[in-house]
């Protein structure tokens, strides 16, 4: 069957470069002569059929932006066969022969079953600060947080110095230690706690009391939501090493922003990919990143859980904290 009109949508939590993949998509799909829907608030826009025509200068001026223009959702009824049932109409009655979905693994999980199920033609972008796709070496969004991480983790130095404390300062990642690891790193902190990685509060009290005595007056620790609270950490350390510490929680602020370069051309080859791989007839597949090279990766690969190698990351922070 040869395609000519294809719907987009955004879903499950926003990241910065959703936009800048949006506008890849929309205009290589008018390139090569694709009609392209927009759909809002992801596939609670197909459930509820809120579906617009976009053209080339519906996505003017958004490269540079965060968030998402067709905005996003979590949506549980697209969970049920009742709210697959609606989102199938809601394609067939918009003429859509494919559709492209720009989001994390639960959204993936969500496309993977529209072909698997329903046979609608899907194709996937990895777009979550996380990174804890499998099958792509980065995701869209996970730099611009890490930089945003970064920034504010700069500034905590400044004043730990200072006032000579233990900041612990807690950035997110769901079951992912990914960007904690790339803060900690980027930002030389003096440990970091994720969930892929048993942590010992009595051997980190014990190097801070080693490192007190050396002259290391002031830590940051960086902790990983998805493997303990800040505020929990930080008052163990307080207890057991009678030093001063304040917490500092990063939340949503990593979402948001413009994105950064490396983003920005990521979510743009992605998004560009996605469209060729549906418009040759693909499906049930991810554009993805691996070894430098865009790649068509299946789905069922991608919503598979990530391994990745944190011991190389974990052990360089420490060894070059102390
Ligand atoms: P993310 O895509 O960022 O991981 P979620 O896990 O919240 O975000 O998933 C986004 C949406 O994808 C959900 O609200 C739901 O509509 C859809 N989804 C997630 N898991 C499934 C599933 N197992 N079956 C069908 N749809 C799903
Ligand atoms: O998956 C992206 C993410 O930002 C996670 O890092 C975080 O745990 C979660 O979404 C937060 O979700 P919400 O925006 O619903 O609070």
């Amino acid at each position: 069957m040869k395609v000519k009109r294809i719907g987009v949508l955004t879903s499950g939590g926003d990241c910065s470069g959703m936009n800048a993949c949006i506008r890849s998509v929309v205009r290589t799909a008018i390139f090569k002569g694709l009609e392209v829907y927009g759909i809002f608030k992801g596939y609670q826009g197909l459930v509820d059929n809120e579906i617009k025509l976009l053209n080339r200068r519906s996505v003017s001026n958004i490269l540079s932006h965060g968030g998402t223009i067709l905005k996003t959702a979590r949506c549980p009824e697209f969970k049920t066969k009742t709210g697959q049932k609606k989102a199938v109409a809601a394609m067939k009655e918009n003429g859509l022969d494919g559709l492209i979905v720009i989001g994390g693994d639960g959204s993936f999980r969500g496309a993977h079953i529209l072909w698997q199920r329903w046979r609608i033609p899907v194709i996937g972008v990895p777009a979550t600060i996380d990174n804890d796709i499998n099958g792509t070496d980065f995701t869209v969004g996970d730099d611009t947080a890490v930089d945003t991480a970064l920034f504010a983790v700069d500034k905590i130095r400044d004043t730990a110095t200072s006032l000579e404390r233990i900041f612990v300062v807690e950035v997110m990642g769901r079951n992912s230690g990914y960007i904690a690891l790339q803060v900690a790193l980027a930002g030389g902190a003096e440990d970091v706690i994720i969930p892929e990685r048993q942590y010992k509060i009595d051997r980190m009290c014990a190097d801070i009391r080693r490192g007190h005595k050396k002259g290391k007056l002031s830590w940051i620790i960086i902790v990983a939501e998805g493997a303990a609270s800040a505020a929990e950490i930080a008052k163990k350390i307080n207890k057991k090493t009678g030093f001063e510490t304040r917490v500092t929680v990063l939340g949503h602020v990593q979402r948001g922003g413009s994105p950064s370069a490396d983003d920005r051309v990521l979510a743009t080859q992605l998004g560009a990919k996605a469209v060729e791989l549906l418009s040759d007839g693909q499906t049930d597949k991810m554009a993805g990143i691996v070894n430098n090279r865009v790649k068509a990766v299946p789905l069922s690969y991608a919503i598979k859980n990530k391994k990745v190698n944190t011991g190389i990351f974990y052990r360089l922070i420490r060894i070059l904290a102390r």
